[in-house]
């Protein structure tokens, strides 16, 4: 049923920055992504296994930056105001970055990775350190009730099986109780030539017109749709059961207008995607091969799951790239999965001799730019592929 329109090639675990003495067991698959015409969804033609990815020694930290910890902040504040929720399941809490702005009585956490639920766990919140799915559903339920609201961001796009996740939220969920929940968006992708949200954990990237058939399917319907910046652009979106209490706001339909505008709904439109992929890849060996061969030193900033991604697929290594600074204590000293760039401290590795500095973290430029005043006055100069590749000036 989905029919594949992008190869990534040999990839590893995005976010599995490892150590010397453990490159001889990497994990290797193929990449490659795929649009089912049916239901309009795009999804990665083959998943990984859930707990190669998501273990005790899982390193994305959600609070690792400031623009995540004020966006979940602003979040929270939004439900309490207009939602004000007795009791809260969240799927995905990572470290706790969103549930801490609530009592701990009022919500239960899922949280698979268990260095991460020990976190929330310590914190006083009830957390499960399994994945979700019907069993672990009802023995929530069991335990604590249904539930008044369901929250999820960066999460449900990663479960393969969408039938089963919302049916088994839609019977936690209280009668009039509602779904939040934010992944990145396929339209935002498409527009970005952002093909490095492609990666083993996205196993869908959700348009809204593929998410409103899946959750018709599962007796819910979209009441509200939010463009929110988070992620390089994502979308929010709440839900309610079919014929539920709430009314449908005119973002539903203004998303998808737009989505079936832009051709979300064609194969053609990603069979160009894809070829607009294959021109990002030459462009932006060609642009490090020019700086290289005028001596420059080039670096990668921030180890993220994406640049993962870009540099397996272009093949970019220590030739190109000497090393990559992160903030993340888990990351540091450890090597780019693949390709086995070292990834070292910003304080060690964002010194005077950098001459240019690719931004693996590009969902986060504006902070980074302002952060990095220093390294721009003395000259030094960011790279990007987002929506196409260049220096940024
Ligand atoms: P993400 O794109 O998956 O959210 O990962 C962002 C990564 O970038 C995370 O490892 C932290 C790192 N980072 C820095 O090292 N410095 C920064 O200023 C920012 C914003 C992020």
């Amino acid at each position: 049923m989905k029919r594949i329109f992008l190869d990534l090639g040999k990839q590893s675990i995005a976010n599995g920055f490892l150590k010397e003495n453990e490159i001889e067991n990497e994990y290797f698959y193929n990449l490659s992504i795929g649009f089912n015409e049916k239901i309009k969804l795009v999804s990665l033609m083959n998943f990984v296994d859930g707990t190669i990815m998501f273990n005790d020694s899982y390193v994305y930290h959600s609070s690792s930056s400031k623009t995540m910890r004020d966006h979940f902040k602003s979040v929270a504040d939004m439900i309490k105001e207009h939602f004000n929720p007795n009791s809260i399941l969240e799927i995905g809490s990572n470290d706790g970055v969103f549930l801490k702005h609530f009592h701990k009585k009022n919500v239960v956490a899922v949280e698979p990775c268990s260095n991460f639920a020990k976190i929330t766990h310590k914190m006083g919140y009830k957390t499960y350190a399994e994945f979700w799915d019907k069993n672990l559903a009802e023995k929530i339920e069991n335990k604590h009730g249904k539930m008044d609201l369901v929250y999820a961001a960066n999460c449900i796009c990663h479960i393969p099986n969408l039938d089963e996740t919302f049916s088994a939220i839609n019977n936690i969920l209280n009668d009039d109780g509602i779904i939040i929940f934010e992944d990145p968006s396929l339209l935002e992708m498409l527009e970005r030539n952002s093909y490095d949200q492609i990666y083993d954990e996205h196993a869908h990237i959700f348009s809204v017109l593929a998410l409103n058939n899946i959750l018709k399917k599962n007796g819910l319907e979209i009441f509200k749709v939010e463009n929110i910046k988070p992620h390089g652009g994502s979308n929010r979106i709440f839900t309610k059961e079919l014929l539920g209490r709430y009314d449908i706001d005119k973002s539903v339909n203004e998303n998808i207008d737009l989505e079936l505008k832009k051709g979300l709904d064609k194969f053609k439109t990603y069979e160009k995607f894809a070829e607009r992929v294959q021109n990002s890849k030459q462009d932006l060996i060609n642009l490090l091969k020019d700086l290289k061969a005028k001596g420059k030193k080039i670096i990668s900033y921030g180890a993220t799951s994406k640049s993962s991604i870009i540099f397996n697929f272009c093949e970019i290594d220590t030739k190109y790239i000497d090393y990559i600074i992160d903030t993340t204590p888990d990351k540091q000293e450890k090597l780019s999965p693949g390709m086995h760039i070292p990834v070292i401290s910003p304080e060690e590795g964002l010194n005077e001799t950098v001459d240019y500095a690719f931004l693996g973290a590009w969902n986060y430029e504006k902070e980074i730019l302002n952060k990095e005043k220093n390294f721009i006055d003395r000259g030094g100069k960011f790279i990007t592929h987002v929506p196409y590749v260049r220096i940024l000036q």
